[in-house]
């Protein structure tokens, strides 16, 4: 989205991460008000089709999002959680999967045929679900996996991923997509995916240069950790509300 790096990869301190970070909201939150100030054709026809009935039954050519993504938006195998994330990220997922920056040949017909409008909604929708609580095999916090997320390793130019994704991997605004709850096949494609370069919507290529220092070992072990953090909107296990 953006077309000329602001910062030098990659950022040496965490001060200059955040700058990386503020700069990266402050360019998507441009990019989304020009996105929106396009016209756009209504492609879910007006009153024809509820996103919750799309997702749950699909419509016309577009196949029910719940067959892959889970009845609840919870995700299954390595189709990814959509619940809870943030609607304008899931949007702007499917907007690029439409232009070909993000590759993927299963979802492009069914974001085709959604459209623009039809995007939006289904991403307002899955947005307003409960997020899934994650798995409850967390590895520990000596694992590579949490080193990795916690930590990351200076030697090698990866900064912690907690600092970009948020404490635990729940998310931060709309452009660093929540990971805590996600399925860990799901995060490992994706970062394969990167490494290939069969996805590259990514801001500052931000997650290409770090894909591409990750072993596969590595990716498994990061990808099992965030599995098993508990997403900010999930309800902690034993306090249940009044
Ligand atoms: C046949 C299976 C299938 C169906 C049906 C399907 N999806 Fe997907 N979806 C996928 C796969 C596979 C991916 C991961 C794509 C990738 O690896 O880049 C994905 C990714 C996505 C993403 C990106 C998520 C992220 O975190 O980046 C969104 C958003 C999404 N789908 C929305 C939908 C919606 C809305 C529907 C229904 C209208 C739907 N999908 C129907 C298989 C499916
Ligand atoms: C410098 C900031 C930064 C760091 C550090 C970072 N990420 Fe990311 N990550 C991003 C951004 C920005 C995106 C969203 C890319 C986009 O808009 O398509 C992202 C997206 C992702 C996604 C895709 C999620 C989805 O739902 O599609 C995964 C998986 C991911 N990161 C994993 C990691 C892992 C694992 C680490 C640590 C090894 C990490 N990230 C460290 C910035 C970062």
């Amino acid at each position: 989205m953006l077309q000329t790096p602001l910062v030098s990869w990659p950022p040496r301190r965490s001060r200059e991460l955040v700058t990386v970070r503020s700069r990266v909201a402050a360019g998507l939150v441009r990019s989304a008000a020009v996105v929106m100030a396009v016209v756009m054709a209504p492609v879910l026809a007006a009153g024809a089709a509820d996103p919750a009935v799309v997702a749950k039954s699909g419509s016309g050519e577009i196949v029910a999002c719940a067959s892959c993504h889970g009845a609840q938006g919870e995700g299954m195998a390595s189709f990814p959680r959509l619940a809870g994330l943030n609607a304008e990220y899931l949007r702007r997922q499917m907007a690029t999967i439409a232009d070909g920056t993000r590759k993927n040949a299963v979802m492009e017909p069914i974001v085709i045929a959604l459209g623009e409008k039809g995007m939006r909604e289904m991403a307002d929708y899955y947005a307003s679900l409960p997020p899934p609580k994650g798995t409850d095999e967390v590895p520990g916090a000596e694992s590579p996996g949490a080193t990795l997320a916690l930590r990351g390793d200076w030697d090698r130019n990866i900064p912690a991923c907690v600092s970009c994704h948020g404490p635990g991997g729940v998310g931060v605004g709309d452009s660093f997509p929540a990971l805590a709850g996600q399925l860990p096949n799901y995060i490992v494609s994706q970062l394969k995916a990167w490494k290939d370069g069969t996805r590259k919507n990514d801001p500052l290529e931000l997650m290409r240069h770090l894909s591409a220092k990750l072993s596969e070992a590595e990716m498994r072990d990061v990808a099992s950790w965030f599995a098993g953090q508990r997403s900010m909107r999930a309800p902690p296990a034993r306090e249940s509300s009044p």
